[in-house]
């Protein structure tokens, strides 16, 4: 047992792999995380609630699936969860969005809130929780602490890759909450980096250092 669900989907393993690559662009980092997230996307909503309506086709009526209950919710962390935010948007528009501004002390890795603002109605709504790395997960159990002080009780975390440390961590704290990500890393490096890992997904995301 992980405790994170992995998506191996050969198009998300593939796309991860080009990520990694030290000479892969800025433009092209961001490309491929949109792409990911899609296919992450589609995977952890894959059990979303379904009520019938009844329209009209242009040859006949009929009763026709789609989504019930109130909009879901994206949360993102920022900087780098608006990678993943963008292609999840994509496939799921009307979708509520949640920004938790976080960094990592670099000293001490503990989170550093500077920006918090969620929708209304979050005990009434499926959250998404965002983020490309879980390495402690320090900023991941921050966001959610602060999401379900907000009132959130129905959450998935979503990413991109995983440390083992940050799995054993985030399990701890927020057993009620499942993680998906694309791939399980080896482990941590002195710094709180997940080796082999992608870097800094946030200065790869946007260019800088
Ligand atoms: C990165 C990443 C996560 C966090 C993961 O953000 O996007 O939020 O580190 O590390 P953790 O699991 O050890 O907390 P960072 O603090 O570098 O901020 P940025 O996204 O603004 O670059
Ligand atoms: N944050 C990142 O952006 N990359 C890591 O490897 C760890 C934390």
């Amino acid at each position: 047992m992980s405790g994170a669900t992995v998506i191996d989907h050969p198009l998300v393993q593939h796309k991860l792999t080009h990520m990694r690559m030290k000479e892969t662009s800025t433009q092209g980092f961001r490309r491929l995380l949109t792409e990911i997230a899609h296919l992450l996307c589609y995977e952890v909503t894959r059990d979303l609630k379904l009520g019938m309506t009844s329209i009209e086709t242009p040859l006949e009526e009929m009763d026709a699936p789609i989504l019930t209950g109130k909009k879901l919710v994206f949360a993102s962390i920022l900087r780098a969860g608006n990678g993943l935010l963008e292609g999840m948007l994509e496939l799921i528009p009307s979708a509520r969005v949640a920004h938790i501004g976080l960094y990592r002390d670099p000293k001490t890795l503990t989170a550093v809130e500077y920006y918090f603002k969620a929708p209304a109605h979050m005990d009434e709504r499926l959250v998404i929780v965002v983020d490309p790395m879980l390495a402690t997960a320090n900023s991941a159990i921050a966001a959610v602490e602060r999401l379900k002080e907000r009132g959130a009780k129905n959450m998935r975390f979503v990413c991109l890759l995983a440390a083992p440390e940050g799995i054993e961590a985030f399990n701890k704290a927020h057993p009620d909450v499942p993680i998906y990500t694309a791939a399980i890393d080896n482990r941590l490096n002195e710094k709180g980096y997940i080796l082999p890992g992608v870097g800094d997904a946030g200065d790869r995301m946007y260019g800088t250092k």
